[in-house]
């Protein structure tokens, strides 16, 4: 690690994590992470007034356990990164208002970045500089996009998204209507390493000749969603007990085959050899031994980031800010507002 890398701070506050890392180059220091999602749980999804409040709580005390934990003193950043969209209004809000003030008051430069170019630049923490081009595959509770990164201090390509349910989404309902807690990823994870992938046939949603032409790159899993709740119907109307481990091996297996089939099938006609995979969703265990299984057959290397990187945290807003800050890109103006619907395109404001 070179001391003449500058020193980049991060927060992140879209969803339900108050997240502040820190990192020096590609170098990881800190990735100090508050939840709420205990809060939420109930309810089977985020709250977002409960989780701007949250963030209120959270963001001085995790933003002092970062700065502890790297060793450094806020005088020492270099520049702050926060994340200033897509996400919720009000909890981006507290993240953003709360990086502007340090910015203020450090008069150190700030860059407003986007959560999904950080979902995929947080891997280079753990492998390096990410080759270019590269077919990024992004997974998270809000999106499934498949997308071309040339350079991700300009901006991505996208190539395809979800038409409708995002991969998370479709985890965190088939795990709702298996009866497992929020977020479902996580215990329909556990439960199929007991289950069998192929005890039952789930659709694979857009992935017909027909869907091929006009939708080669994009997802929908509602339909896949639907088809487990009828299954599962289907059982408790004849009385019979609901083989939970297999539906969640069987459902699990549905998504990741797709997943993995339009991501391999990106690289292909792309012409790329570098597969990386981001979002909350990447930290599955099968979707990333079945990636890397599969991509192996075309030459193609899959890189994915521990499953703490994968989900929303601090460090990867940091990771994009030090991006950024190495690029020569200019800072972001003081009166940046948070934009809940920020574009993929736009990897800052
Ligand atoms: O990226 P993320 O932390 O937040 C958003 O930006 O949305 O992603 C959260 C999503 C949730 O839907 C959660 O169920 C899913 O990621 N997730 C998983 C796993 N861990 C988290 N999905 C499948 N398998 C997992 N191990
Ligand atoms: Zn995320």
């Amino acid at each position: 690690m070179s001391t003449s890398e500058p020193l980049v701070l991060g927060i992140e506050s879209s969803c339900d994590e108050t997240g502040v890392g820190i990192v020096r180059g590609h170098t990881l220091l800190a990735d100090a992470l508050a939840s709420s999602v205990d809060e939420h749980a109930r309810f089977g999804g985020v709250v977002p007034e409960v989780a701007s409040r949250a963030h209120l709580q959270a963001l001085v005390p995790t933003l002092h356990r970062a700065l502890d934990e790297a060793g450094v003193t806020l005088a020492d950043i270099d520049a702050i990164a926060v994340t200033a969209g897509p996400g919720l209004a009000g909890a981006l809000l507290v993240g953003v208002a709360g990086a502007k003030g340090l910015a203020l008051a450090t008069e150190k430069p700030i860059y407003g970045v986007n959560h999904l170019a950080a979902h995929v630049a947080v891997d280079t923490l753990e492998h390096g500089p990410l080759p270019a081009p590269a077919i990024a595959l992004l997974v998270s509770g809000g999106h499934s996009s498949l997308l071309r990164v040339d350079d991700l201090t300009r901006g991505v390509t996208p190539l395809g998204a979800t038409i409708d349910d995002a991969a998370g989404e479709a985890f965190d309902k088939v795990a709702r209507l298996l009866g497992m807690p929020f977020p479902g990823g996580p215990p329909i994870d556990r439960a199929a390493r007991d289950g069998d992938p192929l005890a039952i046939t789930f659709p694979r949603g857009l992935t017909g000749p027909k869907d091929l032409v006009e939708h080669r790159f994009d997802f929908s899993f509602s339909g896949l969603k639907t088809a487990v709740a009828r299954w599962v119907e289907a059982r408790e109307r004849a009385g019979e007990p609901v083989p939970v481990n297999d539906v969640a091996a069987s459902f699990q297996h549905a998504v990741c085959d797709v997943l993995v089939r339009k991501a391999i099938d990106a690289c292909r006609t792309q012409g790329i050899d570098t597969l990386v995979i981001g979002g909350g969703v990447a930290a599955n265990s099968r979707l990333k031994a079945m990636a890397a299984e599969r991509a192996a057959e075309y030459g193609i290397t899959v890189r994915v980031p521990r499953p703490k990187l994968c989900t929303d945290n601090g460090a990867m807003v940091a990771a994009l800010g030090s991006h950024l800050v190495a690029a020569g890109i200019t800072p972001s103006k003081l009166d940046f507002a948070a934009d809940s619907a920020m574009p993929l395109t736009l990897v800052g404001v």
